[in-house]
């Protein structure tokens, strides 16, 4: 009963540790690369246009609860963002800079942040609270700056 209970936790920590590097280890497949580098930047291009959105219709004083739909999609899109740098994910058409693979961790806190800051911005669109909407954009915009002034190349 003890060694199975072991062998399990084992098991469990062996799998937690694949799950771990499949995240940034692991190098995307050559040709794959280009495909890779375009559908992040197209998902950058639309959480930038969302992000207008949102600004937009607070700045209009909108109902926050029709913002909860676009709010849910970038609040997934930021927690999916650090799946979209696996290794060797780089070329002339990308402005992402080695450094999110040589201090990955850091990386990986400023996706973190970024995810919280906008799984909060839905909760509030959610509840309809206006007020604490407004001031949570602000808030995830600084976690776009936060993580562009790092590992993105300068403009
Ligand atoms: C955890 C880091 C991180 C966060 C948070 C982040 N970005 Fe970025 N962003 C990047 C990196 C890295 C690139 C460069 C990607 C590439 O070119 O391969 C990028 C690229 C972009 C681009 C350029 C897309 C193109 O046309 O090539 C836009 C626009 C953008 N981000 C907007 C945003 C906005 C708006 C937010 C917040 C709502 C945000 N980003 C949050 C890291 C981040």
């Amino acid at each position: 009963m003890r060694h199975s209970t072991l062998a399990l936790a084992g098991a469990a920590l062996l799998f937690g540790s694949a799950m771990a590097s499949a995240r940034g280890d692991n190098a995307v497949a050559p040709d794959a690369k280009d495909e890779v580098i375009a559908g992040r930047k197209a998902a950058f291009l639309m959480s930038a246009g969302i992000f207008g959105g949102l600004k937009a219709a607070v700045d209009r004083g909108d109902d926050v609860k029709t913002l909860a739909f676009p709010t849910r999609g970038l609040a997934r899109w930021a927690a999916a963002l650090p799946g979209m740098f696996p290794a060797g994910s780089t070329s002339d058409a990308s402005e992402a800079l080695p450094v999110i693979w040589t201090d990955r961790a850091g990386f990986e806190a400023r996706a973190a942040a970024y995810a919280e800051a906008t799984a909060k911005l839905a909760d509030l669109a959610r509840a309809g609270d206006k007020a604490g909407f407004a001031a949570q954009l602000g808030v995830v915009n600084g976690t776009c700056a936060g993580c562009h002034d790092t590992y993105r190349k300068p403009k």
